[in-house]
């Protein structure tokens, strides 16, 4: 939610802050703002809409200077208009702040900066208040203070003071226009990474806005503050502790993040997955041994084994992952998993036996929920590993050890690759469980097998994206969708139809298949497809029926089937959409793909914006 830029060096601020607002747009894009300092006074630049109207308004009114701050918006707090846009400042319009989260306690803190003195909002932001309180503090300080290097330790101890005051979540980054070179950062629950430059220094919400000048970073904590000059920068506690941070090297590159020829990051991502795929596995399997190798649990085989129950917890997409992980790890470890909506977890009092061992899993690493369940799931002194894609976010670094994704930058809002990575993960600790247990050295290599096999399966499935679109066209009419699906394949009912809403704005509801006529079936109607996710397994039959259902009240029906349930099905279903044949265990690696296809091309012929969609943002960092 919301990206932040800020850049203290020689060169033109303007451009770089632009570059990485570019690259932040995907975690939220309803206004964006700019403030460069200039002289002695700020500039700023905002308005309502992409970074594109930004870039337009910056053309026509550049702001020169070398160091500001700057920030895409994913409003919480008021409507997305140019007044609400950040930047805010301060009563005396020389302090300039951007912020990405909440402050929930904001008035409170506006009642009180009210009666002290005049403060005049201009917009409907939590965040101007904020701006307001550090202003006030730290003009109450520098009261007859000449000395410009006091002038510095006294913002940062006007911001320290604020944020003691404030209850809710926050990255920050903030310029004064009497301090020249000067940039103040501080987070808690919301990301914030420093780059180190050579004589530039950059803040983000993200690595991927900097990449591009330096991959020499330092990933704040949760209440760190940190003062950014060109040529250094010093890190301390919210208590006023002074802090000492490594500088680590960044993963990837600036051409890691570029789209290439795709028309957009979504189906860029879709086609990644043989890769990704087989990057989540690599070296984690174990012929010899018919397992897997997952050394970053940080757990002896006795604590695994000594595992009696399995917590999965996310939200959306990753949430769909673990609904697939119970039925893998339940099967082929026989331990009993329960999967958990974070936003509940977190707030709920879960029943939790000794012996659970709980897993966060996020591609981002920062979403707010997953990583309030990660905590009090250790605060309840639960050993709580995570399955992430980003190494060096918050939830990575707060778990007691995890797996990581390895699948590269995932751009597009709609999660594509980061899922069936996920999957694969889910597959590899079920098989490293099961082995510690019941489960056979010829299961366990049937199990690698079909693993091994799956890169080249997704190749094939993505050779049908020409064909996959052709169906979807034929859908442009549709009011809505209905996803179904049984056993493994019904939370690839979920992700489908989560894709689908996500994306295309079609109403669209994923269920078991046998749910069907307990309700569901009330909303059948030609206008209505219904989309069974129907591989030849043990449970087609069961399937059939369901589909034979909905026929029978003209329901337009597309299968996603294999071969032999593609013949079958064969003037039965409308359309059918065939997967290569595969074990059960990793059919929903291969049955997600054409749906993610699906999705993408309807939502394409649609005219929607696929990386971008209404109302979203990639990485939820707020409640
Ligand atoms: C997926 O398409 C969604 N954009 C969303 O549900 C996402 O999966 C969810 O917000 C969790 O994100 P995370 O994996 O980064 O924690
Ligand atoms: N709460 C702030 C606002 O509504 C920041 C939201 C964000 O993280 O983008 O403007």
């Amino acid at each position: 939610m919301c990206g932040i830029v800020g850049y203290v060096g020689r060169a033109e601020a303007a451009p770089i802050l632009l570059d990485g607002l570019r690259r932040l747009e995907y975690r939220g894009y309803d206004s964006a703002g700019v403030a460069i300092v200039d002289g002695d006074h700020v500039e700023t630049r905002k308005c309502a809409g992409r970074i594109a109207g930004l870039s337009k308004l910056m053309a026509e009114h550049p702001a020169p200077g070398t160091y500001g701050i700057s920030h895409t918006r994913w409003a919480t707090h008021g409507k997305p208009t140019d007044q609400n846009a950040h930047p805010h400042f301060d009563e005396s319009g020389k302090l300039a702040l951007v912020h990405n989260g909440v402050i929930e306690n904001y008035q409170q803190i506006k009642d009180a900066l009210l009666q002290e003195g005049p403060h005049h909002f201009t917009s409907e932001t939590d965040t101007e208040v904020l701006a307001h309180l550090v202003g006030k503090i730290y003009d109450d300080s520098a009261v007859g203070v000449v000395d410009p290097r006091r002038h510095k330790a006294l913002l940062v101890e006007a911001l320290r003071t604020a944020l003691q005051q404030v209850i809710g979540t926050y990255g920050i980054a903030l310029v004064h226009a009497d301090i020249p070179d000067f940039i103040v950062g501080a987070r808690r629950g919301s990301p914030l990474v420093l780059g180190v430059g050579k004589d530039e220094n950059f803040l983000a919400s993200d690595v991927s806005a900097i990449v591009a000048h330096t991959r020499d970073a330092v990933y704040l904590n949760d209440f760190d503050l940190v003062a950014v000059e060109r040529d250094k920068f010093e890190i301390s506690s919210l208590a006023g502790e002074r802090g000492s941070h490594a500088i680590s090297k960044v993963e990837f590159t600036a051409e890691d993040i570029k789209k290439g020829d795709y028309p957009h990051y979504m189906l860029k991502e879709i086609f990644e997955q043989p890769g990704s795929v087989r990057d989540a596995m690599r070296g984690r399997l174990s012929v010899e041994e018919c397992t897997a190798k997952l050394g970053g649990l940080n757990m002896t085989p006795a604590q695994l084994r000594d595992v009696g129950r399995v917590v999965l917890t996310g939200c959306g997409t990753a949430l769909h992952a673990g609904m697939v992980g119970e039925y893998l790890i339940e099967q082929l470890a026989h331990i009993p998993v329960e999967v958990e909506y974070a936003s509940e977890f977190r707030h709920r009092n879960t029943p939790m036996t000794t012996d659970t061992l709980v897993f966060a899993i996020s591609q981002s690493g920062e979403t707010a929920d997953t990583l309030g369940a990660l905590r009090e799931s250790k605060r309840k002194g639960h050993r709580t590993l995570g399955i992430c894609n980003n190494v060096a976010s918050t939830i990575a670094r707060e778990s007691d050890g995890g797996v990581y994704m390895h699948a590269g930058p995932e751009i597009g809002v709609a999660a594509t690759k980061s899922f069936t990575s996920q999957v694969v993960i889910l597959t590899l600790i079920g098989l490293l469980l099961g082995r510690m247990r019941h489960l056979s050295t010829a299961e366990g290599s049937s199990i690698i097998a079909a693993l091994e096999s799956l890169p080249e399966k997704i190749e094939q499935i993505l050779k049908m994206s020409d064909q996959i679109k052709e169906v979807a066209k034929k859908y442009v009419k549709a009011t809505g969708m209905l996803f179904f699906g049984r056993q493994f394949n019904f939370p690839i009912a979920l992700e489908a139809a989560l894709k689908l809403k996500e994306i295309t704005y079609l109403y669209a509801e994923g269920h078991p298949s046998a749910e069907l006529k307990h309700g569901v079936i009330a909303l059948v109607k030609p206008e209505l497809p219904s989309v069974f996710i129907a591989p030849d397994d043990a449970v087609f039959s069961k399937n059939m029926n369901n589909i034979e259902q909905v026929r029978a009240r003209k329901g337009p029906i597309i299968a996603v089937t294999t071969a032999s349930g593609a013949a079958k099905l064969k003037g039965i279903a409308d359309d059918i959409i065939t997967v290569p044949d595969a074990d059960d265990i990793v059919m929903p690696v291969l049955t997600v793909i054409p749906l993610q296809l699906f999705a993408y091309h309807l939502a394409v012929a649609l005219g929607r914006d696929v990386d971008k969609p209404r109302n979203l943002a990639k990485s939820v960092t707020v409640e």
